[in-house]
């Protein structure tokens, strides 16, 4: 596991690099999503594929940006399932984006999920590894290396509201409960990115990010395996909870494909609690 966590870190200077100095233009393909890939996806799928291929622990690896599952080492413990580049959209106007990692043992869903590592490329490069039974642990790149910053924890209740999807394709339970909260005072936060937008929330003490059941989306955009679980990891680990439209926790999701997605809300304890009555679950 340490070896990944390492991996990861020289993995985030390169693909930092690559923001900073590559084409940003778009390759000719689309992923299995049906997302046409920039070339920094292709890219940084790549840095990522031949790093973590170096690993000996790594069984497999799972990318947002290729169709299947790439086999590595038959006897590694680990397979890791990844978004090379969260946000991708945001590169030309220059906003933050970010990497995410899931690393699994065992069964590829929410009880298989061991450990997870965000990257923020912003201003800084920032790395949080959350791993299960202790609070998340936050890293700053400066000087050559990452160095170890401070545990995060969520409060019990938040100010920041960051809702995804588009408004007109939400539910009206939806609609509501999002403007009750902005009645209430929340305050929008949102970049479209939603490794910033989450980790916004987690840094800043607390509040909600949700991306739910749309009209054209009824499962929801986030994909499970590298966005989904990776996070709900974080949240819970941090003292808050991450839990689908049904009010099951999204730790218990099972995917039924590794490109399957789900509705998602992020928060802390007050946030999720106030959607639980709104949605009646
Ligand atoms: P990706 O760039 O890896 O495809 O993911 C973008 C995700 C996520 O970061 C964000 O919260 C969400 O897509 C926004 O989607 P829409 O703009 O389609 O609502
Ligand atoms: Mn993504
Ligand atoms: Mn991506």
């Amino acid at each position: 596991m340490k070896e990944i966590i390492e991996s990861i870190k020289s993995i985030a200077i390169e693909i930092d690099n690559a923001i900073k100095n590559a084409d940003l233009g778009y390759s000719e393909s689309e992923n299995s999503s049906g997302e046409e890939q920039l070339k920094l996806d292709v890219q940084s799928d790549l840095i990522i594929e031949r790093e973590l291929g170096k690993l000996q622990s790594i069984k497999a690896i799972v990318s947002e940006e290729k169709e299947d599952a790439m086999n590595f080492h038959s006897d590694g413990k680990y397979i890791v399932c990844y978004d090379p580049l969260d946000g991708s959209s945001l590169v030309d106007v220059n906003l933050s984006v970010g990497s995410i990692f899931g690393i699994y043992g065992g069964s590829l869903d929410g009880a298989g999920l061991l450990a997870s590592v965000y990257v923020v490329y912003g201003p800084r490069i920032e790395m949080v590894v959350t791993t299960r039974g202790a609070k998340p642990m936050l890293y700053r790149y400066s000087d050559g290396g990452f160095k170890e910053i401070s545990e995060v924890a969520l409060g019990e209740k938040g100010k920041l509201c960051a809702p995804g999807g588009t408004q007109q394709n939400w539910e009206p339970k939806h609609k509501a409960f999002i403007d009750s909260l902005f009645g209430e005072g929340y305050r929008l936060r949102y970049s479209g990115g939603m490794v910033p937008d989450l980790h916004q929330i987690l840094l800043k003490g607390g509040g909600l990010f949700s991306y739910p059941a749309t009209s054209d989306k009824p499962n929801g955009k986030l994909r499970q395996l590298f966005e989904v679980l990776p996070f709900a990891l974080v949240y819970e680990e941090a003292g808050g909870e991450a839990i689908d439209g049904n009010g099951d926790r999204l730790m218990n999701l099972k995917p039924s494909f590794l490109h399957d997605t789900s509705p998602c809300f992020f928060g802390s304890k007050s946030e999720i609690s106030k959607l639980k009555t709104a949605y009646n679950i």
